[in-house]
């Protein structure tokens, strides 16, 4: 197995996992896109996307980011796939989503600000949501599924990215539901 990280730190993002059923919807059509466009499909159990990208974390603070995790109050929605579009400039084919909702953004954004502020450095790049289905795409004919796929989401996790000599693989270390905050009483 390839590694370029020291066994003491992990690759580590915050990620929403469509369930195993829409991962292999999905994974179908960018392998048939794959195949009539170009580009590599991505497996089904690499399809995510990305909340809060951390980088290289000491394995020993994977704890604190669970405690963090565990403190985060966030409300459920879902996401409505359309079929798929293209990211020129990261050469990606994505799954195209009707419109990422506000309390998306409001998760990753309290999510970071949570990170932050329990030490952790976060990418400071713009929050761009995507779902990736093929990487190294040189272009991209979009395409119109037939029923749009609905993906409730309900949960979020913490994964590990390992480069090996498949590609990369990715571990989930944590997951966490999402649930409305706690009112509170002054
Ligand atoms: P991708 O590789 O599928 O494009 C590390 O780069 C992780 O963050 C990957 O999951 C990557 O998705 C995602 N990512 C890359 N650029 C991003 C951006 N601007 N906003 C949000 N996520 C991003």
């Amino acid at each position: 197995m390839l590694s370029t990280q020291s066994s003491k730190t992990a690759r580590l993002f915050f990620a929403l996992k469509p369930p195993f059923k829409i991962r292999v919807a999905l994974e179908k059509v960018a392998r048939k896109v794959a195949v009539d466009q170009g580009g590599r499909s991505v497996k089904p159990g690499n399809i995510h996307l990305t909340l809060v990208f951390l980088g290289d974390v000491a394995m020993d603070k994977i704890n604190v980011l669970h405690e963090v995790a565990a403190d985060i109050a966030a409300l459920p929605f879902s996401l409505s796939i359309q079929g798929t579009a293209y990211w020129k400039k990261n050469q990606i084919v994505m799954a195209k989503v009707e419109q990422f909702p506000a309390e998306l953004f409001a998760m990753a954004d309290t999510l970071k600000t949570a990170l932050n502020a329990a030490g952790f450095d976060c990418e400071s790049r713009q929050y761009k949501p995507h779902i990736t289905l093929i990487r190294k795409a040189s272009g991209h004919e979009p395409v119109q599924l037939e029923k749009p796929i609905k993906w409730d989401v309900k949960g979020w996790t913490l994964m590990q990215s390992r480069l090996t000599e498949h590609g990369s693989h990715y571990t989930e270390l944590g997951c966490w539901s999402f649930r409305t905050p706690l009112k509170m009483n002054h």
